[in-house]
């Protein structure tokens, strides 16, 4: 399904729902190139991480953008108890081993995220490096939030750490709005950032998309 395009000077960027068969590994490449840092206590080497997130990815929970058949970006979210990322932990513990799986469990519940009722959260958005800031991080928003209009939620969620000023420009600029910050130093030195800041978007109704004012640069 083309919802949207991007002009990109390479050709017109597609954004469909889910992960087409066939593409999970790219999928899993693209989220692993931008969220290794946070994610690799948890589940490197980098190629085992990479493999298991493709092999326990939720592929009904991503937007993809496709640049002439291939993945571009994609935004995971979380709804009705099911998330992009995906791997329960007895398949950690499976994967890496029961002894050596133990702590990467805990990691891995310091990103745990559990929606309030009426919200959909994001689960990571992640634009290949040659593409970005052309819009295709901004058409993958939006297709999440037609997502979220669609199942009636009032609201998107996400988080943004405080090393990625440029995402959370994007977030802002595209109305989510800062509602809590927690700070996070005992973090700083093994997955690279201090604090961690909750925004949320409020979801239009269906529907009533064209009475939506434009926002500024
Ligand atoms: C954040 C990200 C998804 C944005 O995708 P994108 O396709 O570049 O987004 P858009 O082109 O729609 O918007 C670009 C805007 O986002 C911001 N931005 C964030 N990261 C950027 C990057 N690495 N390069 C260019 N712009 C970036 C800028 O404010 C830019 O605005 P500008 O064009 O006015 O300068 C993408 O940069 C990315 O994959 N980054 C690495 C992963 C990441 O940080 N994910 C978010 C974690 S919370």
């Amino acid at each position: 399904m083309g919802l949207g395009t991007a002009g990109t000077g390479t050709g017109p960027v597609s954004v469909r729902r889910g992960v087409p068969a066939g593409a999970e590994r790219r999928a899993a490449e693209l989220y692993w190139d931008a969220f290794g840092r946070k994610l690799g206590p948890a589940l490197n080497p980098p190629d085992k991480a990479v493999s298991f997130l493709a092999d326990h990815l939720n592929a009904d929970r991503a937007v993809c953008a496709l640049l002439d058949g291939q993945l571009v970006g994609l935004a995971g979210y979380q709804l009705g108890g099911r998330a992009f990322t995906g791997g329960s932990a007895s398949a950690v513990l499976r994967a890496y081993g029961h002894l050596r799986g133990l702590h990467r469990l805990l990691f891995l519940a310091l990103f745990e995220r559990r929606p309030d009722p009426g919200q959909l959260v994001m689960d990571g958005i992640a634009v290949a490096p040659g593409i970005r800031g052309r819009g295709v991080g901004s058409l993958l928003i939006e297709e999440v939030a037609a997502v979220a209009a669609e199942q009636d939620c009032r609201q998107i969620r996400l988080d943004v750490i405080d090393t990625n000023p440029r995402a959370r420009a994007l977030y802002e600029r595209l109305g989510f709005t800062a509602v809590r910050t927690e700070r996070t130093p005992y973090l700083r030195g093994l997955m690279g950032f201090g604090a961690v800041t909750t925004m949320r978007r409020p979801v239009e109704p269906k529907g009533t998309k064209e009475t939506k004012g434009l926002s500024t640069p």
